[in-house]
């Protein structure tokens, strides 16, 4: 299995074992969500570069990763219709709305807030993933495990950029924003999603 180190050691907390036993009793809600996260990734990219036309490494990264997103997208598509489950609509987890809550207005540090949000959904997907694996069905085991290598990549690059385009460290946003995420994920949640917290009830 792809060695997702760094990807665990950026964030400040693993996946709580409450979160698995929710995502293991709703296997359809789980694949419907993972489908709408590719497609929000693919389109959060294309967004960003819309908006940062005079950045070339953000430019050349963001491109390859959109495809590859997209491509992820139509593999979840795929797996959801062999397994005879509809894709349906579904409204948003908060986790990327109330990460997006604590960006900064003024540029740069708007662009690089957003890419070190960025950083973060794509560790915490790729470190899902690989807690997933373990107690899924084989293919889907394979499937996640297949993900890793793109979503570390997409992790690093994003990290990448975010200290690129920065005027200083990132390291002091990067923790501010690991103690935010590591909250989202340890809280309570009312609704399963891909990057939901822990069940109200638990
Ligand atoms: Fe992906
Ligand atoms: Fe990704």
């Amino acid at each position: 299995m792809q060695d997702i180190s760094a990807v665990q050691a950026f964030l400040a907390c693993p996946t709580p074992d409450a979160w698995i036993g929710w995502a293991l009793s709703h296997e359809h809600l789980l694949l419907v969500d993972h489908a709408h996260c590719e497609k929000k990734a693919a389109s959060t990219a294309l967004n960003l570069m819309f908006r940062y036309v005079d950045r070339p490494e953000l430019l050349d990264a963001l491109s390859q990763l959109a495809r590859e997103e997209l491509l992820h997208f139509e593999q979840v598509l795929g797996l959801l219709r062999k397994r005879g489950l509809p894709y349906i609509h579904l409204s948003p987890s908060r986790y990327a709305s109330s990460l997006r809550s604590h960006m900064r207005s003024s540029e740069p540090e708007r662009l690089v807030d957003v890419l070190i949000i960025g950083a973060f959904i794509e560790a915490r997907s790729c470190e899902r993933f690989a807690a997933l694996a373990p107690h899924v069905d084989e293919e889907l085991g394979r499937y996640y495990r297949f993900l890793l290598k793109s979503e570390s990549r997409h992790f690093e690059d994003y990290l990448r950029l975010a200290q690129l385009y920065a005027e200083a460290d990132i390291q002091p946003r990067v923790a501010e924003f690991a103690d935010i995420e590591a909250q989202l994920i340890t809280a309570a949640d009312s609704e399963f999603r891909f990057h939901s917290g822990v069940p109200a009830t638990a």
